[in-house]
């Protein structure tokens, strides 16, 4: 039996991706690779939707790309590749701009958020059709199942709005997806600010855990992650956020369960705790950061496999847009 697509997508923002990333999408993605023919897409023409350096664009794009193989995205199963390699996403954001109403397009919460930041006159109308070009990202694929997280609810209700409407104005063309919002329980928080969600953006860098980061960097910052004071080993997220943090990580990464781990650590001190979480954060993320720098050494080699992806990408977005300019009217050129 043929497997059902999926697609999922990510922007090359940061060199080094996070802890949050890693447990929060990355590990069930690769976990989904085995029952799905998946398509992951590096969104570098999202990316310039807000000013980037040239160089860091391309470095980043390359890195976050090495970091996904290391994690465990297999190119032999899925298909890993940029989005500027495939040209149809450019192609069928156009097409689908003009089916879009600018009062739809104006409710996306994420571009009215970003906007209000940068002033109207700092925002690209490249910001402002984001989600219409994620649209065609998906689209093209026709997964019935698109892997996001909660932040990206609304695009996907977009994206299934949009589909319908081509479907019933053109004939049916596009697969309606389904959202699959990732786990909750795989949320990693802020290190140094246990209520908030560990992210790029944090106030301190001694909050964020980088797959890229060296050992001894990892160490200090679990060392000096904040916790309380009643010196309790007990996952309570609402009144303990930062042991309870630590907690789930530990969990997530050795397998072993919340309550197994409280019971084993009673009656030892935070410093236990730590030294523990630590030790298993450091050697899970030991081998992906090796892998990360042996692929980045060879660049040629990290090109050939996305080139690769690419190509599987291409065959299938190709078809669904000759199917998509077919049903528009469009004329089909020799
Ligand atoms: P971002 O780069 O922030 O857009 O994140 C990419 C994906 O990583 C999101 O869709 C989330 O599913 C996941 N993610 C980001 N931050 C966290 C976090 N702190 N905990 C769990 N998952 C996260
Ligand atoms: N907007 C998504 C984010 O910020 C990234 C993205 C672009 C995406 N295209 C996609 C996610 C297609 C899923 C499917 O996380």
């Amino acid at each position: 039996m043929t497997k059902p697509n999926l697609l999922s997508g990510m922007q090359p923002s940061a060199a080094s991706l996070h802890l949050g990333n890693y447990l929060g999408a990355l590990t069930q993605w690769v976990q989904m690779q085995n029952d799905f023919n998946a398509f992951y897409v590096i969104v570098d023409l999202h990316a310039i939707t807000v000013p980037q350096d040239p160089k860091i664009l391309r470095d980043n794009t390359r890195r976050t790309a090495a970091q996904y193989i290391a994690a465990g995205l297999d190119p032999s199963k899925s298909s890993l590749f940029v989005q500027s390699h495939v040209p149809a996403h450019a192609q069928l954001a156009w097409v689908l701009n003009c089916i879009t109403g600018f009062g739809e397009a104006s409710r996306m919460t994420q571009f009215k958020d970003k906007s209000q930041k940068g002033g109207s006159d700092n925002s690209s109308v490249g910001l402002f059709t984001y989600p219409i070009l994620q649209a065609a990202d998906i689209l093209l694929y026709q997964p019935t199942s698109v892997p996001v997280g909660e932040d990206q609810r609304q695009h996907l209700e977009l994206t299934r709005d949009l589909a319908m409407r081509f479907n019933s104005r053109f004939g049916e063309t596009f697969v309606i997806p389904q959202a699959q919002i990732l786990k909750e329980s795989a949320k990693i928080y802020d290190l140094q600010v246990p209520t908030a969600k560990m992210s790029k953006s944090a106030q301190d860098p001694k909050g964020l855990i980088n797959l890229m980061d060296e050992p001894n960097q990892i160490l200090k910052k679990i060392k000096s992650a904040v916790t309380d004071t009643d010196g309790e080993i007990r996952f309570d997220p609402s009144a303990k956020p930062g042991v309870s943090n630590l907690l789930g990580i530990q969990s997530s990464l050795s397998g072993e369960k919340v309550s197994d781990i409280e019971a084993r650590l009673k009656n030892q001190g935070y410093g236990a705790l730590k030294a523990e979480v630590a030790d298993v954060v450091i050697e899970s993320l030991r081998p992906i950061r090796e892998r990360t720098n042996e692929l980045l050494e060879d660049s040629a080699e990290l090109d050939r496999l996305l080139a690769k992806g690419a190509e599987k990408a291409n065959e299938q977005a190709e078809k669904t847009l000759k199917t998509v300019y077919e049903n528009l009217g469009l004329v089909m050129a020799l």
